[in-house]
């Protein structure tokens, strides 16, 4: 039976630019009327393109942005207000890992001290064990504890990329939101954090979400995968069924796109790339979609189970409400 650690509804996120001193604030919507489940002890992989709310996702997830609709619940209860006391008390069960890991840490700090912080902030251990908690912290992120003495600059991109992970596993968090944790850093070392993201979350049962552009990371560490496009999630299933034969044709051209896959055919899409600030009626991948007809362009598709396969799917076509040939002829 899947638990849910963490269930967010309808999750929406506008921001208000001001293009000139003179011109009328735009209003983007970056994240819109969003459902998430994050399932207990599970890795849920988010992907799309760079600008479709991901990291707006990640941040709302962890109450470090309020959504300006929706609803967040955690083990069960209301996600707090962000900054209250409550709020605070949480964020010791729910950590996150940023793509760059030198702008994550202080550089005035050593490794060991950043690693410390946690448990001094949230009060775990005594001061007398800490020092054995930060060795094992670190070890458990592959580091030596003699490199708790070093300065965030004495270390390589992916010995920073641990010391991070170590810090956030210093409070015990039960939920790790990863955003782009390996694209900051050398292709030779990718690998070995992957390796040790995974197996950090299986080995401590983390509920864990994973955002990326990489879709082989993401094959790599997924019980499940999200698609986004343009603010919402478009397809939602097992990495097998997604990540192999994807049934939104926005999954599809963004799977094809995976480098050294033999015998797909490459999917390129047409049109311009998606404006949050102008967002297409009805389907918002319509404009650019080799399936699109008027029924797509009046009618946004609701993110619905497709009997038989444990994905869900927003597209009319996909649905099979509507066939491709009825869509061409109209
Ligand atoms: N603080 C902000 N103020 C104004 N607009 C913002 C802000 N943060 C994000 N946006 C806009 O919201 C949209 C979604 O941004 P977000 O950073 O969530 O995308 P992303 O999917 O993480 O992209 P990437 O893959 O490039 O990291 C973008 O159009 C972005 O320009
Ligand atoms: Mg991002």
């Amino acid at each position: 039976m899947t638990v849910p650690l963490l269930v967010a509804r309808g999750l929406t996120r506008r921001y208000s630019m001001k293009r000139g001193m003179f011109s009328n604030p735009t209003t983007v919507t970056a994240v819109d009327g969003l459902d998430l489940f994050l399932e207990q002890g599970r890795t849920l992989g988010l992907v799309g393109e760079s600008g479709c709310g991901k990291s707006t996702t990640g941040r709302m997830v962890l109450g470090m942005e309020t959504p300006d609709a929706g609803s967040i619940a955690f083990a069960g209860k209301p996600m707090p207000r962000p900054g209250s006391a409550e709020w605070r008390s949480l964020r010791a069960r729910m950590q996150m890992v940023f793509q760059d890991p030198l702008g994550a840490l202080d550089r005035r700090l050593t490794i060991g001290q950043q690693v410390a912080e946690p448990l001094v902030i949230h009060g775990i251990g005594t001061r007398a064990d800490r020092p054995d908690r930060v060795a094992a912290l670190l070890t458990q992120a592959g580091l030596r504890p003699d490199q708790g003495a070093r300065y965030p600059h004495e270390l390589s991109g992916g010995q920073r990329q641990r010391a991070v992970l170590a810090r956030a596993l210093a409070s015990g968090p039960e939920l790790l939101v990863c955003d782009e944790p390996i694209s900051a850093l050398d292709v030779s070392i990718q690998a070995q954090v992957m390796n040790l993201l995974t197996e950090t979350q299986a080995r401590l049962g983390l509920t864990m979400l994973f955002i990326s552009h990489d879709l082989r990371a993401v094959r790599q560490v997924s019980h499940r995968v999200a698609v986004m496009y343009l603010g919402k999630i478009v397809e939602e299933g097992p990495p097998d069924a997604v990540l192999h034969d994807p049934a939104h044709p926005y999954a599809q051209a963004l799977v094809s796109a995976i480098p050294g896959q033999k015998n797909v055919r490459r999917i390129r899409l047409q049109g311009d790339p998606p404006n949050p600030a102008d967002r297409p009626r009805g389907c918002a991948f319509h404009p650019r979609c080799p399936l699109a007809g008027p029924v797509c362009r009046q009618l946004v598709p609701e993110l619905k189970p497709r009997p038989g396969d444990g994905r869900m799917v927003a597209c009319h076509v996909a649905q099979g409400e509507i066939s491709p040939s009825f869509q061409r002829a109209a």
